[in-house]
């Protein structure tokens, strides 16, 4: 049985203790927050994405406010760090030379020097290191992924993402709307789609990127292009300056040389394969989401099993490097080389 812990218990907390308890083999041993009403009022799940609303059962967890105590009494084998963005070098770090295997949430951090310190304790102890970087375990970009990587539709000739949100007011102690503690959407939610983008089609040359300020007063849209060798454009759109009522889609557009790829959260189908010769349709994908798939995949590494290498701490960093990238080419009005 694996002991795992968990420390930050708002959004995500919440969302990765859920994928935990779905799991065999693994047990959450220990949570930690240091705000203790976290561990009274566990239901409803906010945020952009809709988790499941019933009540969470502590019961024979050990239940902690101070994360050193955490460490140093549960016996864990591996954590979940899901702190806000600027706690999540000096708590891996922490927990990598306790000796625990680590699955921060993305971003990695808020700076490519503390991801590169991250990456180094996870290489000095000889644990693993995962970043939550969803989108490349969510079922239809997964295949997506796939399907481009077989080859079977030809090469890239252009590619759209998008990532909308309501503006997130839910965070503890309004973290998110904080530039020097979140990045601002930029490097909070639009890093979904640049680490996609890098996961797919290699880190580009180079990025250029507007943004527009909404109520963080710092890059809360942002329109990047992603430039390549190769002759195609790629693009893509975030933010979280939305109206509350709007509330989140995610999307994109694939085209390649002998079919489209196209996926809208908010359609139905979602997801469709539309090739230049024949009819359109929907493949068949993994079950679960990003998130479920993201920890099953985590779990199984910590247990020893054979699992396909889907992120490095060494790409995390670089999805950090693009997304400051994208955000110095929007101050500068250049493009930024990488
Ligand atoms: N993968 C995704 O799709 C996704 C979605 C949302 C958030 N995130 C990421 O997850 C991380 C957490 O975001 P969230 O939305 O859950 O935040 P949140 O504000 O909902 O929760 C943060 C929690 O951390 C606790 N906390 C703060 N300081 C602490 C400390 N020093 N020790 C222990 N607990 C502490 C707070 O009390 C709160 O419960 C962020 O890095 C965010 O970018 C990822």
């Amino acid at each position: 049985m694996i002991r795992t812990g968990i420390v930050g218990l708002g959004f995500m907390g919440k969302m990765h203790f859920r994928c935990y308890q779905a799991l065999e083999g693994v047990q959450v041993a220990a949570i930690c927050d240091i705000d203790e009403t976290k561990f009274e009022n566990t239901s409803g799940t906010a945020g952009n994405i809709a988790g499941a609303e019933a009540p969470l059962d502590f019961t024979g967890i050990g239940l902690y406010t101070d994360f050193d105590k955490m460490l140093a009494e549960a016996n864990l084998d591996a954590i979940s760090i899901t702190l806000p963005t600027y706690l999540h070098k000096d708590h891996t770090v922490k927990a990598l030379g306790a000796g625990l295997n680590v699955l921060c949430e993305k971003p990695m951090a808020l700076t490519v020097e503390d991801g590169r310190a991250m990456q180094a304790a996870a290489e000095k102890s000889g644990r693993l290191l995962q970043i939550g970087h969803c989108i490349r375990f969510w079922p239809e970009y997964a295949k997506t992924k796939e399907l481009i990587d077989s080859g079977q539709y030809g090469k890239i000739r252009a590619a759209m993402f998008q990532r909308l949100s309501l503006t997130p007011g839910w965070a503890w102690d309004g973290w998110l709307m904080d530039p020097a503690r979140s990045g601002s959407a930029a490097v909070d939610l639009h890093i979904h789609d640049s680490d996609y983008v890098q996961y797919v089609f290699g880190m580009p040359k180079a990025v250029f990127s507007r943004t527009a300020r909404g109520p963080s007063n710092d890059a809360d849209h942002i329109v990047t292009q992603y430039v390549y060798e190769e002759d195609c454009v790629v693009t893509a759109e975030g933010g979280w300056a939305m109206s509350p009522t709007f509330g989140f889609e995610m999307s994109f557009n694939i085209v390649l040389e002998k079919a489209t790829i196209v996926y809208d959260c908010t359609r139905s189908p979602a997801f469709k394969v539309c090739p230049v010769e024949g009819d359109a349709f929907t493949p068949e994908v993994a079950s679960g989401d990003g998130y479920s798939n993201e920890i099953a995949h985590f779990v199984k590494a910590v247990r020893g099993e054979s699992v396909p290498q889907i992120i490095t701490p060494g790409q995390s960093v670089d999805s950090v490097r693009l997304v400051l990238a994208e955000k110095h080419s929007a101050r500068s009005g250049e493009k930024v080389s990488l």
